[in-house]
């Protein structure tokens, strides 16, 4: 491989696991790339001041601290990664509001949360499904952890611009949108809505889901019995 080409596939290591030094500053360069996408995910959750909520895969924490200040009343933010770096970061940068219990990090994957069933009122992940081949997994973890009100917002690169994106070429899982939207679907999260992000063909997908039985017109979360009138 070309010094060109080794450079190439150690950004696209770091993005996948930023780790180190180096994976601190793609960790502040996600978060200028990706600052739009992630504010326009927040507030596609349309959240409650009182609201729990997950960033899954935060990276260099922009949504941390977006979802930090959306959720300023009573609400409490969980962050999950797998990169221990990146939770090093948040936690140096957050420790007030982790100390308040306002904030709350775990160092898991996101096809196994370390959340309780039906606990969130809203659910974030840009740009991190490149990285999991169990996507069946994942999302049915974030149905999992949904409340039945719930929102899932899922972030990602438009699939002609990432595959034009040298870095994919190693190691990046670029699936067709559809695919993506099935995927959740078979999970029980209907997509309602595809937002794009940014201008022209390499606009980013954001897709806004939430759980079957709300789409449905049941308003139910599956198993739990109707309050009675
Ligand atoms: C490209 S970065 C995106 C960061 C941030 N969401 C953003 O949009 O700026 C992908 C992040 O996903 C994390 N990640 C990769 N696989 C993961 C998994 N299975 N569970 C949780 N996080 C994961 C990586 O450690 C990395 O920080």
């Amino acid at each position: 491989m070309n010094v060109r080409g080794s450079l190439t596939a150690g950004l696209a290591k770091q993005l996948g696991a930023p780790t180190g030094l180096r994976g601190r500053l793609v960790g502040a360069m996600l978060n200028r790339a990706n600052r739009n996408t992630v504010a326009q995910a927040v507030a596609e959750l349309s959240l409650p001041s009182d609201a729990f909520v997950a960033d899954v895969g935060f990276g260099g924490g922009i949504g941390l601290q977006l979802l930090l200040d959306e959720v300023a009343g009573s609400g409490q933010v969980h962050g999950v990664e797998l990169s221990e770096t990146m939770l090093a970061s948040a936690a140096r940068r957050h420790r007030g509001d982790i100390e308040i219990g306002r904030l709350h990090l775990h160092e898991a994957s996101m096809t196994r949360l370390p959340l309780p069933d039906h606990c969130l009122d809203g659910v974030l992940s840009i740009n991190t499904i490149y990285f999991v081949a169990d996507l069946g997994s994942a999302f049915a973890e974030f149905a999992r952890v949904v409340k039945g009100t719930g929102r899932v917002a899922l972030g990602l690169g438009d699939p002609t611009a990432m595959h034009a994106a040298p870095y994919t070429a190693h190691g990046f899982r670029i699936r067709p949108v559809s695919d993506v939207i099935d995927q959740l679907g078979a999970a029980g999260l209907t997509v309602e809505r595809d937002v794009r992000v940014g201008s022209g063909a390499d606009a980013v997908h954001l897709l806004v889901a939430t759980p079957l039985a709300r789409t449905s017109g049941s308003g139910q979360i599956p198993g739990v019995l109707p309050a009675p009138h």
